[in-house]
């Protein structure tokens, strides 16, 4: 169990599609606390969306974009849960951000939770280093083992609900859930 959570905030890193987002927004509404995606940050910044970000200035800019934010986060946030982008977890000060959490799946679980979502199009078509599988296997393979370095706590989400991978975070970073009073 983890007693004093590093500058308060909890940080979710994994590789894109493995719901970091909808995990974070799970823990969000069980305690109450407020929370921040970083994507989205990059997003209103520049206001437009990653993909365009990514189509008419390159891959490096939207790095250079990480780097800002995480700089932000550690100067500006705390009592905060953050979801990353799939790449976020290589900033040089991600653990002044926070408890980093790495939500592990194997490449064939994320591609099998993307492609039974409802919005399953929508999804991928957004993420334009999933749109060739194998690259995006290989880079799988290549971050599999930088996620699991960086992180300060593990946890298997592969064949788990929601609700069971947040019970479980609940209880090994010692939360407590808020009931909000009218
Ligand atoms: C990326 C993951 C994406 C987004 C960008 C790059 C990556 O976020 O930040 O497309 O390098 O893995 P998600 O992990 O939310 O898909």
């Amino acid at each position: 169990m983890v007693k004093n959570l590093k500058n308060k905030n909890i940080v979710f890193i994994g590789f894109m599609g493995v719901g970091k987002g909808t995990i974070a927004r799970a823990l969000i509404k069980k305690t109450k606390c407020f929370g921040l995606d970083t994507d989205d940050l990059i997003e209103s910044m520049e206001n437009r969306k990653i993909k365009e970000i990514f189509a008419t200035d390159g891959e490096a800019y939207f790095r250079k974009l990480e780097k800002k934010t995480a700089k932000w986060l550690q100067k500006s946030v705390k009592n905060a849960i953050i979801s990353t982008g799939g790449g976020f977890f290589k900033v040089d000060n991600l653990d002044h951000i926070g408890t980093i959490i790495y939500l592990r799946s194997s490449f064939e679980g994320i591609l099998k939770r993307l492609k039974e979502h409802e919005k399953a199009d929508l999804k991928l078509a957004k993420r334009p280093l999933l749109t060739d599988e194998a690259k995006a296997k290989a880079l799988f393979e290549e971050r599999s083992g930088l996620y699991e370095a960086r992180a300060d706590i593990i946890i298997d989400v592969e064949n788990r609900t929601i609700e069971e991978i947040t019970r479980d975070l609940m209880n090994t970073l010692n939360l407590k859930e808020k009931k909000e009073k009218e």
